[in-house]
């Protein structure tokens, strides 16, 4: 049956199911996940002139590479389509498809657009241009990295870490916060190289004496866990002015935290804000030379990511966001 020339009609990928050998002289079954009115007429096309009868399957993609793992040798598919090269390579890897010998494919697709193995082929018509502005102030596209911003857990952190001259900027970024009253309440103790083994080497010990029941792996862990990362930051938050709320300083030291993550991930790496048990801990707090009234605000562990965090659940903004009514009193909404 020649329908080479009918699968070029179409802008997205094609290939061939393998099903059991049957008669394929009038009918041609073909699965697609296209919706797209343009394909009936092709259909229609095709049917004119060839008098082959086209039967179509839509359905999504993965159902339909499903329904072919179910069906087996059973499937009366002739051909397969997607809009994705990814689920082509998938079906081929999942024994679906059987190769097709063709010139003219060969011909017509390039071999960038088609299997080596001739498995599928990739036909398109539509290009998806990535236009690049010359003039464009790409600083304006950085901010788009509060969209995108992830933390990776401090264990995932490696070589390198940020160096002197970033670390100065991370710095700078850090304490560029609103901060009430001008009282720069937070502190900064940074982390990092044989420090790591000094300060774990506290936490241990501090860790031993309120768990005397710890294993040496436990302690042992409690040593290594400022080693997860390459640099660490301890944030922390002095409170000495009465004038302005706590509260309000702590808030300050928060944004502090914040901005540190913004960026460290702004130079390219990856970062963790935790706080785990040194965070409420007053032997830590004696030993990292804080007063009873300041409060540790975050340990900031800074590093290469050394695999590609997945993102999270994030809420949907109309689930915490509410638009005040004008009509909203304190005893709620007056109705219009
Ligand atoms: C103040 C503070 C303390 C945190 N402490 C911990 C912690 O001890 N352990 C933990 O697994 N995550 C902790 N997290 C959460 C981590 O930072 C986590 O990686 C982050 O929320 C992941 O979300 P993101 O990718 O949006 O940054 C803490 C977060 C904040 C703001």
């Amino acid at each position: 049956m020649n329908y080479y020339k009918w699968l070029l009609l179409f802008i997205c990928c094609v290939c061939l199911a393998c099903g059991q050998p049957r008669d394929q002289s009038s009918e041609l079954t073909v699965y697609t996940s296209r919706h797209y009115a343009a394909d009936d007429s092709l259909y229609a096309e095709f049917q004119r002139e060839t008098g082959t009868t086209i039967r179509v399957v839509k359905n999504k993609d993965d159902t339909l590479i499903n329904r072919l793992l179910t069906e087996g040798a059973q499937a009366d598919a002739d051909v397969l389509i997607t809009a994705d090269a990814a689920r082509l390579h998938r079906a081929k890897n999942l024994g679906l498809l059987q190769p097709i010998k063709s010139k003219k494919l060969d011909q017509l697709v390039g071999e960038s657009l088609r299997d080596p193995e001739h498995h599928w082929y990739a036909l398109t018509l539509r290009a998806r241009i990535i236009v690049h502005r010359k003039d464009f102030d790409t600083g304006a596209l950085r901010n788009y990295l509060l969209l995108t911003r992830r933390s990776l857990v401090a264990s995932k952190l490696t070589e390198p870490g940020p160096n002197r001259e970033e670390l100065d900027l991370i710095l700078r970024c850090a304490t560029r916060v609103p901060d009430h009253g001008k009282l720069t309440p937070w502190r900064i103790k940074v982390v990092q190289g044989q420090a790591r083994r000094a300060l774990g080497q506290v936490w241990r010990d501090i860790f031993e004496r309120s768990h005397p029941d710890a294993s040496a792996e436990q302690l042992n862990f409690e040593c290594n866990r400022p080693y997860r990362a390459p640099l660490m930051l301890i944030v922390s938050t002095k409170i000495e002015n009465q004038r302005i709320p706590a509260w309000e300083q702590i808030l300050s030291g928060g944004a502090v935290c914040q901005n540190v993550l913004i960026a460290a991930t702004s130079l390219g790496y990856h970062a963790q804000w935790l706080s785990e048990w040194p965070n409420y801990d007053t032997e830590v707090k004696e030993a990292t030379r804080l007063s009873v009234g300041d409060y540790f605000l975050g340990f900031i562990y800074i590093g290469t990511a050394s695999e590609v965090p997945v993102e999270r659940v994030r809420p949907q903004i109309e689930d915490i966001v509410s638009w005040y009514d004008e009509g909203e009193t304190a005893h709620g909404t007056t109705p219009a």
